[in-house]
């Protein structure tokens, strides 16, 4: 395979591990509109935490294989491959917001001067990678597709706080385009990267379907919390039951299977709230009403409250309670706090008249502050957090969280309640010596 070079357009979460991991092998270029973020990867360092993402971005970077630039014309010199990585984010009512990539398709369009293929990663709704990224680059460069440059929609997979094994070793690939020359030049760039991957894993279809299969796998994703959450408050209010129980027998038919039936505070963080919310208007476009999508939304604004009234029931009146939040980004092993449930909790507390709030999280206090400021104290240290504290609620389940054995909270709180969020503690150890309050448990 000829050596190809990857320009990636946008360099958050996704355009930063796709362009790490493929630095591994060839020579990438990165973009961003934030000048920041540019000096931080030229820097060799990540503009966010996620584990591994620094150790392969250094060795890219001292390689020369990975360089960033704000200059998109920069960028796009001599790339034979483009990918679109920018946001995606939510608009008031919900629906998907695509001035990011018409902007990318505009930037390139003024830009591309040789045949390039232009592949979209960002989440999109089905249509926009021909209908925008496509006819933009068309009208404003007069280039023709499938002759003079290519496109196709390839979805990203990969989990926050896994990402760059994701990338390494996806379950499958799924190649969106309706240009042959597209598909079998990406089918060769895939093996080619992972040195050979499974043919009946990549996938092939029409970059609509394609669009649609990121949407429907997140989709059903959530609709599993949501239902396992559902079961949750049921199990709370029928004597000896147990949610965790009900659940691991449930995910032990490989029909079901176990992931995605945790319990807790709700799905947050920057792709399945969003990516429900864009789905359940795109389907009222369509003159679909997507019921499942809207209950599993529906089920999930209902759990940060769920978890404040398990709190102000145990407590009653907040306003002279110290109450520690174990937990802040939206799932462990990453700094990302977009819609992350302890934002809505704390700010549930705070309405309620909650003065005195600590927040303990190792990697994700500054995203917080900047939203929340003073209001509320911060620590890295469980410790402190705990430390005279009325009590405590796991939103995040960290590993440093699941270690604090029972003993601690009772030596270092005012009185040892405990509200356990995700279910990481053994009922039967903690009991004995507090007051465990846990999600989807009758007690
Ligand atoms: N974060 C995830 O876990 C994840 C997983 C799969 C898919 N996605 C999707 O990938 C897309 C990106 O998500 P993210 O989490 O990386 O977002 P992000 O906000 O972290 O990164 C987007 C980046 O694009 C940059 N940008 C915006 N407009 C630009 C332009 N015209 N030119 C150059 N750069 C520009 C922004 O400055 C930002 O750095 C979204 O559509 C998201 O839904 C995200």
């Amino acid at each position: 395979m000829v050596d190809p070079k990857i320009a990636v357009i946008g360099s958050g979460y996704v355009g930063l591990v796709d362009a790490a991991c493929l630095s591994k092998k060839y020579r990438v270029i990165c973009n961003d509109i934030d000048g920041r973020k540019i000096e931080q990867i030229n820097a060799a360092h990540a503009p966010f935490y996620e584990p591994k993402l620094n150790d392969v971005l250094k060795k890219s970077v001292m390689s020369g294989n990975l360089t960033a630039t704000n200059d998109l014309n920069e960028a796009l010199k001599d790339a034979s491959l483009i990918l679109i990585s920018v946001g995606t984010p939510s608009m008031e009512n919900g629906e998907i917001m695509l001035d990011y990539v018409s902007k990318a398709a505009e930037g390139i369009a003024k830009n591309l001067d040789h045949y390039s293929i232009i592949v979209t990663r960002s989440t999109v709704i089905p249509g926009t990678t021909n209908n925008i990224v496509k006819k933009t680059i068309e009208r404003i460069s007069g280039r023709k597709d499938g002759i003079d440059f290519g496109v196709a929609f390839v979805p990203e997979f990969l989990r926050e706080g896994n990402a760059v094994n994701d990338f390494m070793m996806p379950d499958r690939i799924v190649i969106g385009s309706d240009d042959e020359k597209v598909v079998s030049y990406l089918k060769m760039f895939f093996k080619d990267f992972y040195n050979g991957f499974p043919s009946d894993k990549i996938i092939a279809m029409s970059t609509e379907s394609a669009e649609l299969v990121k949407y429907s796998s997140n989709a059903f994703l959530a609709i599993k919390i949501s239902f396992a959450n559902e079961m949750a408050e049921l199990a709370e209010k029928i004597p000896g039951v147990d949610v965790v129980d009900v659940m691991n027998a449930v995910g032990l038919d490989n029909r079901i299977g176990r992931k995605f039936l945790g319990v807790g505070a709700g799905f947050g963080g920057s792709c399945l709230p969003k990516d429900l919310k864009a789905l359940k208007h795109f389907s009222y476009a369509n003159d679909v009403k997507p019921m499942l999508v809207e209950a599993a939304l529906q089920r999930n604004d209902l759990q940060a409250n769920h978890i404040v009234e398990l709190a102000s029931k145990e407590l009653g009146d907040l306003s002279d309670k110290r109450i520690a939040i174990l937990g802040l980004s939206f799932k462990p092993e990453t700094s990302d706090i977009r819609e992350a449930p302890s934002l809505k909790i704390i700010q549930k507390l705070l309405n309620r008249g909650a003065t005195n709030i600590i927040a303990c999280d190792p990697k994700a206090i500054d995203g917080v502050k900047s939203e929340l400021g003073n209001k509320i104290e911060y620590t890295t240290d469980p410790d402190i957090a705990l430390r005279g504290a009325d009590c405590a609620i796991v939103i995040t389940e960290w590993e440093i969280f699941k270690r604090i054995g029972s003993n601690k909270f009772t030596e270092l709180m005012n009185k040892p309640v405990v509200i356990d969020g995700r279910r990481i503690y053994n009922a039967q150890d903690y009991e004995k010596k507090i007051k465990l309050i846990a999600i989807g448990r009758n007690s």
